[in-house]
């Protein structure tokens, strides 16, 4: 028996209260954090860890705020998400794309662009996260670090139903199987993060890092 097979999800797994296009959901800015301070610093700490100094980065789905560690200098920081305003708002970001990955998930960047890439709060929101990580190992370096880092909240109308049907650990074990359909990825880490879960929002990560040999 196949004991790595590939997985493969019921198409029902991607459906949302909300069908309609997400410009129309993600049409005014939102200038607020959509997770606390606590939950906030261990993003910042896992950006700390994972993500090398003078890297070139991709904040995906990203807001005005990229929780990037604010005394680490990185060479370029390129944004993607559904609000202009946000993304303009954001002081991290030297040039950011306004795209829905639900209508294309191709990624408008180069091979081997960047040094690592972020999803923060948003992955739940994915209707074809297999096709965009498969895009994301195409854009990272070698060996570069994924960081996708969730709570326990979300737009419950724009998550997908996988999301609702699962808890936390349910969570980890999700993205750590769209990470294995899409390929490319390995050292997969499952990490809980939350500062202390009596007093602040929880905060967990799956972290992948590209295998794909380096171009000469
Ligand atoms: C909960 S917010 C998180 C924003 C930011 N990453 C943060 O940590 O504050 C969800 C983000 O996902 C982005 N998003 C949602 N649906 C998307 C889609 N279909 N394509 C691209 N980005 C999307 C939105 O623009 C929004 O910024």
């Amino acid at each position: 028996m196949d004991q790595n097979p590939t997985p493969s999800f019921p198409a029902n797994a991607f459906r949302r209260q909300d069908e309609t296009p997400d410009a129309a959901f993600y049409q005014s800015p939102r200038f607020v954090a959509h997770i606390d301070e606590g939950a906030i610093a261990a993003v910042t700490q896992l950006y700390r860890e994972f993500f090398p100094k003078d890297g070139e980065l991709l904040d995906l789905m990203s807001s005005w705020i990229s929780h990037l560690p604010p005394e680490v200098p990185y060479r370029r920081v390129v944004g993607l998400g559904m609000n202009e305003a946000e993304l303009k708002a954001n002081p991290r970001l030297a040039r950011f794309v306004v795209q829905d990955l639900n209508q294309n998930p191709t990624l408008p960047f180069a091979d081997n662009e960047f040094d690592g890439a972020a999803i923060c709060v948003s992955i739940d929101y994915l209707t074809q996260p297999v096709a965009v990580l498969r895009e994301l190992a195409r854009v990272l370096r070698p060996e570069a670090p994924l960081v996708i880092t969730f709570s326990n909240r979300c737009f419950p109308s724009k998550a997908i139903a996988a999301w609702h049907a699962l808890d936390d650990r349910g969570h980890l074990a999700l993205v750590r199987q769209f990470l294995l359909a899409a390929g490319g990825w390995h050292g997969i880490e499952l990490l809980d993060r939350s500062p202390n879960p009596r007093r602040s929002d929880p905060l967990f990560a799956v972290v992948g890092r590209v295998e794909k040999e380096a171009s000469s």
